[in-house]
């Protein structure tokens, strides 16, 4: 099935509530989507709603940030990893984006992928793909599809 939900920044908070409701189901969560089309802004406010206490910034240049939250009385953590500036699967790895994977494993952690493209192997599948599309100035639409 998928589902699209459009939003703007004024409705962001109901779209990345929506949105949870599937997301909450995937340990591992990718969002394709070109530059500038909103990943890091949807994240950040998922982040928001999920209360998580530490900021929010674009993980482009340290790869991946770590946060932590309570869940449902259970402590959490996400890894919010940003592979643009990876080439090759082979840097992937050696960047640990295959550790951070790896870690969600342990039933405590969830990993968010932006640019999943760069290393795509390194994807498993049972992944939530994720697609944010701009359709207007200030408008987006994200897609997701589920089994
Ligand atoms: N509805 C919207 N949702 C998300 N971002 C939006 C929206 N409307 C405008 N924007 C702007 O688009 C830009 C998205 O940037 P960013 O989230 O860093 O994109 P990405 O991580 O996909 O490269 C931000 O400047 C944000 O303010
Ligand atoms: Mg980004």
């Amino acid at each position: 099935m998928t589902t699209t939900i459009s939003f703007s920044l004024n409705t962001i908070g109901s779209a990345v509530a929506q949105f949870w409701e599937i997301a909450k189901n995937y340990r591992i969560v990718t969002f394709s989507g070109d530059m500038g089309a909103g990943k890091t802004t949807f994240i950040s406010h998922l982040c928001q709603y999920l209360q998580v206490p530490d900021a929010v910034s674009s993980p482009t240049f340290a790869l991946v940030n770590e946060y932590r939250f309570e869940y449902e009385g259970k402590e959490q953590t996400i890894l919010h990893t940003d592979w643009y500036r990876l080439r090759t699967t082979e840097e992937a790895i050696n960047a640990g984006m295959e550790e951070c994977i790896d870690q969600t494993k342990n039933g405590q952690t969830y990993c968010w992928v932006e640019w999943p493209e760069k290393a795509p192997e390194l994807i498993p599948s049972n992944h939530l793909a994720v697609y944010i599309t701009t359709t207007d100035i200030m408008e987006r639409s994200i897609s997701l599809t589920t089994n």
